[in-house]
């Protein structure tokens, strides 16, 4: 496959201003980037630096100026090619149960067979280890059990582009380095794209083949090769110099 037709997402210069009454404010000023297929890429920056603004601009909710391409296809709504799972554990309808949850996307795609439907959503949730808890509802779950049934819902509808934003932020470490390896897994049998925001370096280096630091203006100060190969320990070779890197980069202005 050539370099061109493995390119699962192409970004010309994208260029997000949030214009109120009051403010103008451009978030996003002229990012390229793009993204092969089957990358894992992580993306560390500081608070406000436009992360979030960035994947709500590829999963087509938030107007922009600039191009978006995913697998060559232009894109500025949003579509079942691109699912982004939230930090929020309230990503859920909390009235319909695990089941329905995952199957409601799918039914808006147009997909009625009942069959084929519970197959899909059986197979999700055996994906992310939650079989059994078809018929529960979300209030009856944990907080790391809602982000697994979201993450079921994403891998659902088989999508081009899994957009991620701090999904494990509001986890306790125990459970977020649980799902991190659930996530990554999966990923890999899968052959998953994943874009994933962290605030976390150690999370980066676990996941990323790639890793990003943003900087204010969404300007990408950091874009390498994970030089690690997973599984990812603290005591691989490389690590303390990576994480180096990466911290040098997050907390200097210009990337250090
Ligand atoms: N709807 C909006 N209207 C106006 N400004 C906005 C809007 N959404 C985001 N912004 C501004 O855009 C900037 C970037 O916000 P964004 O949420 O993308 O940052 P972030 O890098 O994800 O930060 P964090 O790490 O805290 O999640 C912030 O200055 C924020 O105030
Ligand atoms: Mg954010």
């Amino acid at each position: 496959m050539t370099e061109k037709q493995n390119c699962i997402l192409r970004i010309d210069n994208l260029i997000k201003i949030f214009d109120d009454a009051e403010t103008e404010d451009t978030i996003l000023k002229g990012l390229n980037l793009t993204v092969q297929r089957g990358e894992f890429m992580c993306i560390l920056g500081p608070s406000g630096c436009g992360k979030t603004t960035f994947l709500r601009c590829i999963a087509g909710f938030e107007e922009f100026d600039g191009q978006i391409y995913v697998d060559g296809h232009k894109c500025s709504v949003p579509g079942t090619d691109r699912i982004m799972v939230f930090q929020d554990f309230n990503q859920l309808f909390p009235w319909k149960t695990v089941e329905q949850n995952i199957q409601y996307p799918l039914k808006l795609q147009g997909l009625r067979d009942k069959d084929e439907l519970r197959r899909i959503s059986e197979e999700s949730l055996i994906k992310v280890k939650l079989q059994g808890y078809e018929r529960y509802y979300p209030h009856q779950l944990s907080g790391g059990m809602k982000q697994r049934v979201a993450i079921a819902k994403a891998l659902a509808l088989k999508p081009a582009l899994i957009l991620m934003d701090e999904p494990f932020a509001a986890l306790d470490a125990m459970t977020r380095s649980e799902l991190q390896e659930e996530v990554l897994r999966i990923s890999e049998q899968e052959g998953s794209t994943v874009i994933f925001v962290t605030h976390n370096i150690e999370e980066a280096i676990t996941l990323g083949t790639r890793i990003l630091v943003f900087q204010k203006g969404g300007q990408v100060v950091f874009d390498e090769k994970n030089p690690i190969k997973r599984p990812v320990t603290p005591l691989a070779e490389n690590y303390g110099a990576i994480w180096e890197k990466l911290h040098r980069a997050l907390h200097s202005e210009d990337g250090g």
